[in-house]
């Protein structure tokens, strides 16, 4: 009887056991690199660094760029502002990781680095932009590799998910993925990640960064092809507000979302930030996609 019962319990795992510094941490991305150690990135002036050899125990290390990031200042309207929601993949003994910014000029830088230590990086320039009187923000990047092609998802706050192909754009037009127009096109932080035949578009809908008022939560639509077209498990376009729920407010989780995934040892891995009333704290867990549809699951 209690068994039959908890099948109608909206059953989200609990954030898996993370130690050391992780709070706060805001819209974490995460590579592993080929000694098996992992590195975490995310948003905060220069971007924060954190290491772990076990994915559980986290030491702040640094930031990307020690002696400020001059080059975005333009971008950020400060001076040393926050680099926005950053995006990792190692690839070949290399680390990539671009970010967004967008006051007052919308706009996706990228650097390079083989150790990934603090002032190692180099940088690799402006990726893309937006200005006034564009639809969208070019923030929130996200890059996929497929075959020989990269390819960048970004945005967007306004008018939804749009990819292009990068590392620098070879044209300016950009692919609409998603978009969440009757709510007020609160939709950001996007991943295209591929398992099996589809592309799977993860997606943040709501509001980041108001504490236990947040209203993220993490959304998503397959396609056979990266560039779309995504559609939800009802079969609603994603450009048409569809978005199936993989992680929303449970218990005491607020708001998880800022995501990214990567693939480990133990399966596929989501990282995010939620909101408790202790502050934005990092959370980890895996991603199920057997029944052709991710599931959050805790691990071990
Ligand atoms: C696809 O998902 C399944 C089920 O979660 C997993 O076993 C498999 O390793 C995944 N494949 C890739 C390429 O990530």
């Amino acid at each position: 009887m209690v068994a039959a019962l908890s099948c109608f319990v909206n059953a989200y795992p609990e954030p898996g056991l993370v130690t050391g510094n992780v709070n706060p941490v805001a819209d974490p991305t995460l590579c592993k690199d080929d000694a098996g150690t992992y590195w975490l990135f995310s948003t905060a002036p220069g971007i924060e660094i954190r290491t772990s050899t076990d994915r559980t125990a986290w030491t702040l290390i640094g930031v990307v760029w020690p002696d400020g990031a001059s080059w975005t200042d333009v971008y950020t309207g400060t001076t040393n502002g926050n680099l926005w929601a950053p995006d990792c993949t190692y690839l070949d003994g290399q680390f990539y990781v671009s970010t967004g910014m967008a006051h007052p000029y919308p706009a996706i830088f990228f650097a390079k680095s083989t150790t990934g230590e603090p002032g190692s990086w180099t940088n690799e320039g402006l990726v893309t932009s937006t200005v006034t009187g564009d639809t969208y923000n070019a923030i929130d990047p996200n890059l996929i590799i497929v075959g020989d092609v990269w390819w960048l998802s970004l945005g967007s706050f306004w008018d939804g998910i749009m990819g292009e192909p990068t590392g620098k754009p070879t044209g300016t037009t950009v692919t609409h993925l998603a978009e969440n127009s009757a709510n007020g096109d609160e939709m950001e932080a996007s991943v295209i990640w591929q398992n099996g035949s589809f592309f799977y578009l993860f997606t943040s809908w709501g509001l980041c960064c108001e504490g236990t008022s947040s209203t993220y939560m993490i959304r998503v639509g397959r396609s056979t092809e990266y560039n779309g077209d995504y559609v939800d498990a009802n079969g609603v376009s994603l450009l048409d507000g569809g978005g199936t729920i993989v992680l929303e407010a449970h218990d005491d989780v607020i708001g998880p979302g800022g995501q990214d995934l990567m693939t480990d040892v133990d399966g596929t891995v989501i990282v995010y930030h939620y909101y408790t009333s202790a502050g934005t704290l990092l959370g980890i867990n895996l991603v199920d996609f057997s029944t052709g549809w991710p599931v959050s699951i805790l691990f071990d």
